[in-house]
């Protein structure tokens, strides 16, 4: 069973990557508004991401007998300066999120409650990917500045992700 206060953090949790998935469909509409197509699937697939994982904790509090209550999602930013401005913020975005993971497994272990560390583990693990991942992106908008043909190739390249939960 779940403690009350570790019920409460993982629900902020569900809402902060409820938010994540809203804020980076914010953020395919607008490359997908600048033609950036590639980009914008890169993107949407991130926000597909970010739902599966509100999702498996959804799953996980239910298993361990707490009380989903969903609030509400804050509207996210929808201007933005440049791809690498986006890409920035979601870096950003994303040490932050590790951020309020950590303090769900030091939540956990001062609980004494392994069966949540043990499942937060996986997040720790999808953090360190998710950082390397955009902050990559990041690096090499970073090198191409105002590069228009090796914009256009990052975002061929781009359009290649998809999402499958299996893949996650
Ligand atoms: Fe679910 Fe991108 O953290």
């Amino acid at each position: 069973m779940l403690s009350e206060k570790m019920d409460v953090e993982l629900n902020r949790q569900i809402n902060a990557e409820m938010f994540s998935s809203y804020l980076y469909l914010s953020m395919s509409g607008w490359l997908e508004s600048k033609g950036l197509t590639g980009f914008a699937i890169w993107m949407r697939a991130q926000a597909k991401e970010e739902t599966f994982h509100a999702e498996k904790i959804y799953t996980y509090v239910h298993e361990r007998g707490g009380r989903v209550i969903l609030e509400a999602i804050d509207k996210p930013e929808s201007e933005w300066d440049s791809p690498l401005h986006i890409f920035r913020e979601a870096l950003k975005h994303e040490e932050m999120i590790s951020g309020m993971i950590n303090d769900l497994v030091d939540l956990a272990i001062k609980e004494k409650d392994h069966a949540s560390n043990n499942f937060l583990q996986w997040f720790i693990a999808e953090q360190v990917e998710e950082e390397a991942n955009v902050g990559n992106v990041v690096d090499r908008l970073a090198l191409i500045g105002d590069d228009s043909a090796g914009l256009f190739a990052l975002d061929m390249e781009m359009a290649k992700r998809t999402f499958t939960e299996e893949e996650a």
